[in-house]
């Protein structure tokens, strides 16, 4: 029997670096799935087939007997999701893993995607069905014996899909009502580890806690207004919150003179807001804009270098697809 999920991505809208620090963000699930398909194998192997590995002719295959972090780079999540799977289940039997998504991730959530959508996959497979929140707590163990660090809101994301008020580990867990976000994503062209941004943070943080915490409080108080422009769908607030947002990250050392560029061409353009996405250094920002606008908004990104990364939010969270 062979069983597949799909996991969307995500795009955190507020409240990044603060949420690693206890405080809410708000994040939306972004329709860039990833697929994980799993069966079962008349040996002990793991094989892992991911598309770039297909691309050179490639599978990766080692023995269940010694699975262990650390883990190769190019598996480590689904490795980590496994481990952890036959860990609290049992299990043992040989594995055919076969991992499929866009090759580029832009930085949206590729990690955390991949990790439920094999620990959803391998669960039901072992005869599981587990609920949106223990495969949130197993994935987000698994995502931290790969990362060491991260607040869980990509994992959240993937699970449950949609918008979601989240606090750090999954303290709170709270989906918001459908409403259609009027966002352009820009992809900055640059990527940075998140890991190492999140150590600067933590370093900064460190340095001067007096003068940060005060940040990651301002942030929580923009997310907890943020949430109800957003139930409000009111925009020109949430611009306004978004540019706010940006002058904390700008704060906290981890926006980037090319992001920058993208930010100032999106708002120059008609943006009623505009900020980098997660943890900085490159990857994403985003814009708020009117439908009048997008035009000019999309024009502007690419005039600055940005590429415009066209998927649906408030995506749905893990589903089964059958063979
Ligand atoms: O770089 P990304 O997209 O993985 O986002 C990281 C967001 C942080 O708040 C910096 C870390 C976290 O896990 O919340």
């Amino acid at each position: 029997m062979r069983i597949t999920a799909s996991a969307p991505g995500k795009l955190l809208l507020l409240g990044d670096h603060a949420v690693v620090y206890d405080r809410p963000c708000l994040v939306t699930a972004v329709d860039i799935r990833y697929t994980v398909s799993i069966e079962t194998r008349q040996d002990t192997l793991l094989t892992i087939s991911t598309p770039q590995m297909r691309d050179k002719g490639q599978l990766y295959s080692r023995s269940l007997e010694d699975l262990a972090a650390p883990f190769p780079q190019e598996t480590a999540f689904v490795e980590a999701a496994v481990a952890r799977i036959f860990a609290q289940f049992g299990g043992g039997a040989g594995l055919e893993i076969v991992t499929d998504g866009p090759q580029i991730s832009y930085g949206l959530g590729s990690s955390s995607a991949v990790t439920v959508a094999t620990a959803a996959a391998l669960t039901r497979l072992l005869g599981h069905d587990l609920k949106p929140r223990q495969l949130f707590d197993l994935c987000y163990r698994a995502v931290l014996d790969v990362q060491g660090t991260g607040s869980g809101f990509d994992v959240a994301a993937a699970v449950y899909g949609g918008t979601l008020y989240f606090v750090s580990g999954g303290q709170v867990i709270e989906p918001l009502s459908q409403f259609d976000l009027p966002l352009i994503i820009g992809y900055s062209g640059e990527k940075v580890g998140t890991v190492n941004l999140v150590r600067s943070v933590a370093d900064l943080f460190e340095r001067y806690p007096n003068l940060v915490d005060p940040l990651f409080n301002l942030s929580q108080r923009v997310v907890e207004k943020g949430r109800i422009a957003l139930l409000n769908s009111d925009w020109a607030q949430f611009g306004d919150y978004m540019n706010i947002h940006q002058g904390i990250l700008e704060s906290l050392g981890v926006n980037t003179e090319r992001l920058s560029r993208l930010i100032y061409a999106a708002r120059d353009a008609g943006a009623s807001g505009a900020k980098l996405s997660g943890a900085g250094g490159g990857d994403c920002m985003f814009a708020l804009v009117d439908q009048h606008a997008e035009e000019s908004v999309k024009a502007a990104l690419i005039r600055a270098g940005g590429q415009i990364v066209d998927y649906a939010l408030h995506a749905q969270g893990v589903y089964f697809i059958q063979d």
